[in-house]
């Protein structure tokens, strides 16, 4: 890989940082990841709490990311959506299957991709559409990967490898178009 940028990528979760590193590598993009914790503010669209986090890393420098995703379930209205966190540390996997026995089981997963530079933001929404599985299947991933079947498919991402997933997830479509961005703009910035 030929690096023509670095970036700061906060987070706290070593599997976003490997699928982004992956996702970022052909446009020369290298990710360094830190953790830092960021207020989340309570807030009904992913855009709102990654612009919130963008806002509080005014003091590093370069290109910094930041990401936030959920898992949308049709039937449940869109829950857990922003919650997604919360319910999976709460509820669990097991608790959100049985909220769904006997309901339909199609959902969305959402990435929002926020990168900063000086005072400047800019936002990248990323979705993919998919079911939700009867039961867990696969050790990969993390989160709700046991879960989820992206449309088309018949494993769940935590059955695919991160190669797999990268080639159509959510964080994939949301990271591919800020790569492209980077690719662009970076010369100028
Ligand atoms: P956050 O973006 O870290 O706030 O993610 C919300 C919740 O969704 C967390 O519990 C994550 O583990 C989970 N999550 C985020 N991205 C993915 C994914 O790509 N697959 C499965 N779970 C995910």
């Amino acid at each position: 890989m030929v690096v023509r940028l670095d970036v700061t990528l906060v987070t706290s979760n070593p599997g976003k940082h490997r699928e982004i590193e992956a996702i970022l590598a052909p446009y020369g993009v290298r990710v360094r990841a830190l953790s830092r914790t960021l207020v989340e503010p309570q807030a009904e669209r992913l855009e709102t709490v990654v612009d919130a986090k963008l806002d509080q890393l005014s003091s590093l420098r370069g290109f910094v990311i930041v990401e936030d995703s959920g898992l949308f379930i049709d039937a449940l209205g869109g829950f857990p959506g922003v919650y997604s966190a919360y319910v999976l540390q709460t509820l669990g996997l097991p608790d959100l299957l049985r909220l769904l026995e006997g309901k339909p089981r199609a959902a969305t997963f959402r990435t929002v991709a926020g990168l900063r530079r000086g005072k400047r933001h800019w936002l990248f929404p990323g979705e993919v559409r998919g079911t939700i599985a009867q039961r867990p299947r696969g050790r990969g991933g993390f989160g709700y990967d046991p879960v989820f079947v992206p449309s088309g498919a018949r494993s769940t991402y935590a059955q695919a490898s991160v190669a797999q997933k990268n080639e159509s997830s959510h964080r994939a479509i949301s990271f591919r178009a800020l790569g492209m961005f980077l690719s662009r703009q970076s010369p100028r910035l």
